[in-house]
């Protein structure tokens, strides 16, 4: 039984282990892990079975290692897997795992578990120097970060076959240190360990042509804010952003442009989450037919015919019923006119737990600023006036709400 102070108690942690000669060191990262009370269910590829043994990692892992998705008692192991990890690290990641996981590719049990989990990943790679600096490989890693996932460079050193360059696998230490980094102490302890958290960030934008969209001013400071505050609260999870977003610890980044694309991506997520803040300012309208080449301005004022977009909140909110899930939902409302009777009215018409209120022609509130000023309002008639502050403060006080609502939901099911 894991001891409660253990930094990493509690903790579900996938280890993959592709095919590279630096294997030998996950079975290191793997004994770390479970000393650090991490529960580790390895995962390793066929070719990482021509360098370490099944009987080791099942002598030192919590649960049973995966190879063969066929082979399992659970006839869908990779999406319970992927679903319930709290962390994805692979150790080493050849240039080949690196290739797959850019493409979305899922041909054996550690993809097919890579690409159904929302889990922060972290890849160590490891290859010879020449396959590291392929063009293909460096873009494939671009790629990779740019979704907001870590990996690890190679360090320096001999490889195998007797050469020296970079390409060798960082010490396990250092693959350890990224694990705690996302999983790591204050997470585990914070109100928010173990809760898992999808935030929208940004204005979309809605395109007319080839070069021009229909946009606003939100600059996703406010939805990076109460992202970045989750984490520190020890929440994982994803934030769904329309601008440049920092990577967090603990959070995956995906990136969207219109109100389409952020709707079938939070939709997607309902499943995995416990807080849904709807932070982004989405756009209400799009255009019926986007032109495929760019508007001349010699053809003429051009008449754009506008159609309504989804409502995701609304949407969100209507299949987290359905379903029967647990989700705290959060909404924003950006108001210039009777901030609260209106912000009253959406927060019902939407059916959400809180409705953030701001009213975007305060000075120092609303878009583009570092500074907010709200009301919190709650479905129970809970209000509350935030004074202008930081976003992050404004972040903080939300989040401290929603740690509130989450232990009356928590108490609520115990007394069922
Ligand atoms: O990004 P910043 O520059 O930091 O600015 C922060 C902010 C002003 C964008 C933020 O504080 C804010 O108010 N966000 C919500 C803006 C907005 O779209 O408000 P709304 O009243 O139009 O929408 C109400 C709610 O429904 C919002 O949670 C919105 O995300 C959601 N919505 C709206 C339209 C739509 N089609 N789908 C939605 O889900």
């Amino acid at each position: 039984m894991p001891s409660r102070n253990l930094p990493l108690a509690g903790k579900q942690v996938v280890l993959g282990v592709a095919g590279g000669i630096a294997a030998y060191k996950a079975v290191e990262v793997c004994r770390r892990l479970e000393d650090l009370g991490a529960a580790v269910t390895p995962i390793l590829t066929a070719s990482a079975l021509n360098f370490v043994g099944l009987a080791t990692f099942r002598a030192l892992a919590s649960n049973e290692p995966l190879v063969d998705l066929f082979d399992s008692s659970d006839p869908i192991p990779h999406t319970r897997l992927g679903r319930t990890a709290d962390l994805i690290v692979v150790a080493p990641a050849t240039a080949n795992l690196l290739g797959k996981f850019a493409l979305g590719l899922a041909d054996d049990a550690l993809t097919t578990t890579l690409v159904a989990s929302g889990a922060p990943v972290i890849l160590a790679a490891a290859m010879h120097t020449e396959m590291w600096l392929h063009p293909a490989v460096v873009a494939n890693v671009a790629s990779i970060r740019a979704r907001g996932y870590m990996v690890i460079d190679p360090d320096a050193g001999r490889l195998a076959g007797g050469d020296v360059g970079f390409g060798r696998l960082v010490d396990p230490e250092r693959i350890v240190e990224a694990v705690l980094g996302v999983l790591g102490t204050e997470g585990s302890m914070g109100p928010l360990a173990g809760r898992r958290v999808l935030v929208t960030a940004g204005g979309t934008r809605e395109a007319i042509d080839p070069v021009r969209y229909i946009g606003n001013r939100s600059s996703g400071k406010q939805g990076i804010a109460i992202a970045k505050a989750a984490s520190s609260l020890g929440a994982t999870g994803t934030v769904i952003s329309t601008v440049a977003t920092p990577a967090i610890p603990g959070f995956r980044l995906v990136e969207v442009e219109s109100a389409l694309e952020m709707h079938d991506a939070v939709l997607a997520r309902l499943d995995e989450i416990d807080v849904l803040v709807m932070c982004a300012a989405v756009a209400d309208f799009r255009v019926a037919e986007i032109a495929t080449s760019k508007i001349k301005k010699l053809q003429g004022v051009p008449e754009l015919v506008l159609v309504e977009n989804p409502d995701i909140l609304l949407d969100a909110a209507r299949a987290v019923r359905e379903r029967g899930l647990s989700v705290v939902m959060v909404g924003f409302a950006a108001e210039t006119d009777n901030p609260l009777a209106n912000a009253r009215e959406k927060l019902q018409r939407k059916g959400v737990d809180l409705l953030v209120v701001n009213d975007v022609t305060e000075e120092g509130a609303g878009f583009g600023h570092d500074t907010n000023a709200v009301w919190i309002l709650g479905a129970d008639g809970f209000q509350q006036r935030v004074e202008r502050s930081s976003k992050d403060v404004i972040a903080r006080q939300l989040l401290d709400d929603v740690v509130e609502l989450l232990g009356r939901s928590r108490d609520a099911g115990a007394a069922n």
